[in-house]
């Protein structure tokens, strides 16, 4: 099968397109045609040599797969040889998912929502998992409650913005001037041109001085240590980014504030979830560019690029009809 293959740590050109074994599904175990994929930072960040302890080398990266099932191991019960599937390989555990096919455990694999193409569902198994665990799992966001999503336009933003209002809060969230329409597309209620207006501004105007009930946080820097100033009383912080320098959080204890902090963790559960609000129309990832297995480089220095034209995600045909609904949709 063809892989792309990180061979050392450092730029984009790191990658190559190689041809190496088919792999096999052992006990328990699901071989997946993958169809396609997607790239996260996470990825750039792996090939850069950021979890190099984590990553041995050469490596197969990769944390998006929707496809279809070849064959299963022995054991398997809940997937047969046809199946359309989509999941998040398991992290720093094993090969990743830029190529043609992919073995995963039966537990982490969902049914892939028949109504979206297969770069659809590649484009949401990670962030979507992630900003479930965000917003259900961590927030517990209700219903009439509010909440600033950072980062509105990127690939875990617009989903968190979509998830947000179907769990019926009020969406405040921060975009550049050229996606303010995108923004409001996804149903945000607020949408904040964070290069000319001080979010915690607008949130204070907005709420009457009283601040948002959760702000989550998928930039870093200060939007950690600034959280406390757009947050309500009894409040909840949820952060998906590394904290680089030591922060100071003392304003967090005026406003009774809970912090949590997410590293997404691969299940069906949260699949299925994602699947019964794709299926009611409340959530649909936005592809904002398609590049193919051979081209990763590219879409690696589109993702890392500031300023870039880009909405949503960038997702890869590893199989040329991935853009395609199946017939059961
Ligand atoms: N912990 C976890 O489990 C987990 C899971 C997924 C992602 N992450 C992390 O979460 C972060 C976001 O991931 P992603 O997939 O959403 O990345 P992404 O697709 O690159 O989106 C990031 C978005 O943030 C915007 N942005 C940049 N600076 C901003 C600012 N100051 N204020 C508001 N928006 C700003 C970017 O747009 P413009 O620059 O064009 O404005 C872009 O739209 C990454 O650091 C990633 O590593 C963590």
């Amino acid at each position: 099968m063809k892989a792309l293959i990180l061979k050392s740590f450092g730029g984009p050109e790191s990658f190559e397109l190689r041809d190496v074994p088919k792999p096999v599904p052992h006990a328990g175990q699901v071989l997946v045609r993958v169809h396609a994929t997607a790239i996260n930072p996470l990825d750039f960040q792996v090939r850069r040599g950021d979890y190099s302890d984590l990553v041995p080398l050469p490596a197969i990266t990769g944390h998006d797969v929707s496809g279809v099932v070849e064959a299963v191991g022995p054991g398997v019960t809940s997937f047969v040889p046809g199946d359309e599937v989509w999941y998040t390989p398991q992290i720093f555990d094993g090969p990743g998912s830029y190529a043609e096919y992919h073995v995963a455990a039966e537990g982490i694999i969902g049914k892939k929502p028949p109504t979206l193409s297969h770069l659809e569902a590649a484009s949401l198994t990670l962030v979507g998992g992630t900003a479930w665990e965000a917003l259900v799992v961590r927030a517990a966001l209700s219903v009439g409650e509010s909440i600033l999503v950072h980062g509105g336009a990127g690939g875990v933003g617009h989903v968190a913005i979509q998830l947000a209002k179907a769990m019926g809060a009020r969406v405040f969230t921060t975009v550049r001037e050229a996606n303010l329409e995108f923004a409001r597309s996804l149903g945000a209620d607020v949408v904040i041109d964070y290069e000319k207006e001080d979010y915690v501004d607008v949130i204070l105007r907005e709420t009457g001085g009283h601040g948002v009930d959760v702000v989550f946080d998928t930039i870093g820097g200060n939007t950690l240590s600034r959280s406390p100033d757009a947050l309500a009383q009894l409040g909840r912080v949820v952060s998906i980014v590394d904290i680089a320098q030591p922060q100071n959080l003392l304003q967090a204890w005026g406003k009774n504030a809970s912090y949590h902090f997410v590293f997404t963790r691969q299940n069906r559960g949260k699949l299925d979830e994602l699947s019964t609000l794709v299926a009611r129309g409340q959530l649909r990832p936005h592809v904002g560019a398609v590049y193919s297995l051979a081209d990763i480089p590219l879409a690696h220095a589109l993702l890392e690029s500031p300023n870039k034209d880009l909405r949503g995600k960038i997702a890869i045909a590893v199989e040329p009809q991935a853009h395609l609904v199946s017939a059961k949709g």
